[in-house]
């Protein structure tokens, strides 16, 4: 849950802002940054879980390297928030461990063995 943010923007003065909700908590961010930068900014300190252990992660080289940054945005998992500029209305979530495949699972195929 968001905490107070150790990050400050040094320009806040007049900045114009969006509104966004964040696991159904509504924020005010700043316009005009990465929703990493963003949910940072507004006191998010935890992005997702490990698939393997179960830790918290958060944002970590900001520039699309590491994927630690990995939320839901508008229903589309696995999007990267450090590479993506905040808009007005985004319904930003968590990850909880690992995601699903959006992809159809293929249907079991049956083979006959002949002796
Ligand atoms: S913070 Fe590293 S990929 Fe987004």
């Amino acid at each position: 849950m968001p905490t107070d943010s150790l990050f400050r923007r040094v320009d806040a003065e007049g900045a114009r802002t969006v509104e966004v909700t964040f696991d159904d908590q509504p924020l005010s961010v700043p316009a005009g940054l990465t929703v990493a930068a963003a949910l940072l900014l507004g006191g998010v300190r935890q992005f997702r879980t490990s698939p393997v252990g179960g830790g918290p992660r958060a944002p970590y080289c900001m520039m699309g390297v590491c994927f630690e940054c990995l939320v839901e945005i508008d229903g589309v998992p696995s999007r990267q928030s450090c590479l993506i500029e905040v808009a007005d209305g985004m319904r930003i979530r968590s990850q909880q461990g690992a995601r699903d495949l959006p992809f159809p699972q293929p249907e079991a195929v049956v083979m006959e063995v002949q002796p």
